[in-house]
């Protein structure tokens, strides 16, 4: 069995590659244009906990060292060379499991090209037939409209929903639960995509 880590991917215009410190000044720009379009995504620490990612540099430490354990697949998603994003695969659970969510945003400037769905497709694809996971999960705010053309324009399955499930913006919320197994797509989530 291989980790699937570290790679790189690329179709068209995206190249998906490991998030790196190098990435730390165009992360914070593209963060700060964007803090209003990502705000009512992004998750947040419950009341109570401590913090343990205080800087993008620890964030990047963070992921790394779960991909080393081969725990997480931390993408940067670039568009024409340049960062405009994050596509993160964590709680890799491997035995009989052998499965782990997604989570995904973008940059307000690249949105609408169908840059996600495509980026998403690409990276199960890879857990899928190189990672040799079985199972991808993804959860999303039943608010987030954006989101939810993403899993539909992939063809995922709604498999459940999960009440204040996850501390976004900074309150507990609930989630629509999408998932996609490899035999649900046989040829590959992107050329289904693709295809249709
Ligand atoms: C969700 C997200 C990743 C989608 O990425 P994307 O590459 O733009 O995806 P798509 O191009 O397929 O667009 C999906 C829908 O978003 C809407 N949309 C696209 N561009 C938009 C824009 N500039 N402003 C507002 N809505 C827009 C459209 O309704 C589009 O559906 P359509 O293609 O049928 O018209 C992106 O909107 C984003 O990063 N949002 C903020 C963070 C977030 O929600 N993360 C996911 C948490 S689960």
């Amino acid at each position: 069995m291989t980790t699937g880590w570290p790679v790189r991917l690329s179709h068209d215009e995206i190249t998906l590659r490991p998030l790196s410190t190098s990435d730390a000044g165009a992360w914070r720009q593209v963060r700060r244009n964007n803090a209003d379009w990502l705000r009512p995504w992004d998750a947040t620490v419950p009341p109570g906990v401590e913090p343990h990612v205080t800087s993008f540099r620890s964030l990047v430490r963070q992921l790394e060292r779960a991909a080393r354990r081969g725990e997480a697949m931390p993408f940067a998603v670039e568009v024409d060379g340049r960062f405009a994003g994050q596509v993160t695969v964590s709680n890799i659970v491997r035995g009989s499991a052998q499965f782990a969510s997604m989570g995904y945003w973008l940059d307000r400037q690249v949105a609408g090209r169908s840059v996600m769905p495509r980026a998403v497709a690409m990276v199960a694809d890879h857990c899928f037939f190189v990672a040799e996971l079985h199972r991808i999960e993804i959860a999303i705010r039943p608010e987030n409209t954006n989101s939810l053309r993403v899993v539909e324009k992939l063809g995922l399955r709604e498999v459940g929903f999960a009440p204040r499930y996850l501390h976004i913006d900074g309150a507990w919320r609930d989630h629509r639960i999408y998932a996609v197994t490899v035999e649900e797509c046989p040829g590959g989530l992107l050329r289904r995509l693709l295809d249709r």
